[in-house]
């Protein structure tokens, strides 16, 4: 039931219907305003409030049509843990950018146990910060679209993202994350607009999803651990980044990641792992990247233990940084946008352990392209080109 359910907006809205466990709360009877310009945030809360307080599981219902919101942190601590959030309209930010001067999120899921959203669009409108932050000014950072922290059992349904102003999504402290189905889009070129940021989750599943943006398409930060990220279509976008990492002295590890059956499209950056060239206990070690496809991208396979951003004023190059082991490279096939395109590249304090090569087959303008390696010990298996520069 609960599958075909998920199958289309209409057997789901059947579903809302014949369901009398739920309790539904509309937000338009909260007096939402679905015509894009009327500010809804305060019947969004109080829907949210109410569904929070419900002893039985609810359903917040947002239909069709654009609504204006600012910013709005859903605190849990509620009466139930099954909070249904099914959006058939638009969630809109405000156009002026200023308004979020001081915000960090736009919208913001604090401490909740058991929630759901299903459908809809958040459109962050971004434009007009990505504008002023390219023109040199002094901007706002920017808000992210959608976040959850310190929160667990937590289901992503088909949720499509627009033009974000900064990240699109964020799991920050999260356990139990499923996010499928997942649409994301913004211009190659809009700035730090990346698609899922997770950092200091566990169990944590991206499948299915879309991701076209300016930033990572997904980024992994500190304290990650057990993460499955299968069935992705990424680019324009940086690729999919394990890191920045290392940037403290105490940092939790990244542990357990599986990337699999991914397809990159002129992406900077495929499979990346980089860190700070600064003392760090911090690690990354458990990562299988799996059949992946490359078309066009920079580079396709990297480890950076010497990261820079080009927007730090001044890089760290101490000669250390975080252990690197176990990271497997099986199935990698593609075209590389530039001649090296396996760059292996760890600091002579902490050398890469346990990297292994298999079945990669990448080329550039036609020709089997270069590999790169400084530092990196570990094995090949199987048909390697460019042939393998491990130790
Ligand atoms: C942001 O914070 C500063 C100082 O804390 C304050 O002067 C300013 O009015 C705030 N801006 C907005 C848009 O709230
Ligand atoms: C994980 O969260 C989902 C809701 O998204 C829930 O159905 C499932 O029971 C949770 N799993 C565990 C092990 O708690
Ligand atoms: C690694 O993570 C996967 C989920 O992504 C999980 O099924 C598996 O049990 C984890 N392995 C270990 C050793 O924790
Ligand atoms: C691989 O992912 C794509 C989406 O990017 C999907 O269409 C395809 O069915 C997936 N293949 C397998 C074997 O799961
Ligand atoms: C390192 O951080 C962890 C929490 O992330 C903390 O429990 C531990 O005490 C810290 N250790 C030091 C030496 O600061
Ligand atoms: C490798 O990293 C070193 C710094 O550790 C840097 O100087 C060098 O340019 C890098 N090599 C490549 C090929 O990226």
């Amino acid at each position: 039931m609960e599958k075909l359910f998920l199958s289309s907006l209409f057997s789901l809205l059947l579903f809302v219907h014949s369901v009398s466990a739920y309790t539904t709360y509309n937000v338009i009877s909260f007096g939402a305003n679905p015509d894009g310009r009327t500010d809804s945030t305060q019947p969004f809360r109080n829907a949210w409030s109410s569904a929070c307080a419900s002893t039985s599981p609810a359903i917040i219902y947002v239909p069709s049509g654009r609504y204006l919101l600012g910013h709005i942190v859903f605190h849990g601590g509620c009466r139930n843990s099954d909070v249904r959030i099914i959006i058939q309209g638009t969630l809109v930010a405000p156009y002026n950018y200023r308004e979020f001067s001081n915000i960090s999120n736009w919208l913001a899921f604090q401490n909740v146990n058991g929630v759901s959203i299903y459908g809809g669009t958040l459109d962050g409108q971004g434009s007009s910060l990505w504008y002023c932050k390219s023109t040199g000014n002094s901007c706002p950072t920017g808000a992210r679209s959608l976040v959850f922290r310190d929160s667990r059992n937590i289901l992503i349904n088909g949720v499509t993202s627009i033009s974000s102003q900064k990240f699109h999504f964020v799991l920050d402290n999260a356990q139990n994350v499923t996010m499928q189905g997942v649409v994301i889009s913004a211009p190659g070129n809009s700035p730090n607009t990346d698609g899922i940021h997770v950092e200091k989750s566990t169990n944590v599943r991206i499948v299915n999803s879309g991701i076209r943006t300016g930033d990572d398409c997904i980024s992994v930060g500190p304290g990650t651990r057990n993460l499955w990220i299968e069935n992705i279509a990424c680019g324009p976008g940086h690729g999919i980044s394990i890191g920045s990492l290392g940037w403290s002295l105490n940092e939790s590890g990244v542990k357990n990641v599986t990337v699999k059956n991914v397809t990159m499209t002129g992406t900077t950056n495929g499979l990346r792992i980089k860190s700070w060239a600064r003392p760090s206990n911090g690690f990354a070690r458990g990562i299988v990247f799996e059949n992946v496809r490359m078309e066009n991208v920079r580079n396709p396979i990297i480890i950076d233990q010497n990261y820079c951003s080009s927007s730090a004023t001044s890089c760290p190059h101490k000669a250390s940084s975080i252990t690197v082991s176990q990271v497997t490279y099986r199935g990698i096939r593609g075209t590389s946008a530039t001649p090296t395109a396996v760059k292996i590249n760890c600091s002579v304090a902490k050398p890469c352990t346990g990297i292994r090569l298999e079945d990669i087959t990448l080329t550039y303008q036609n020709q089997i392209a270069k590999s790169f390696c400084a530092h990196a010990h570990g094995i090949a298996a199987g048909l390697i080109k460019p042939s393998s520069c491990l130790n």
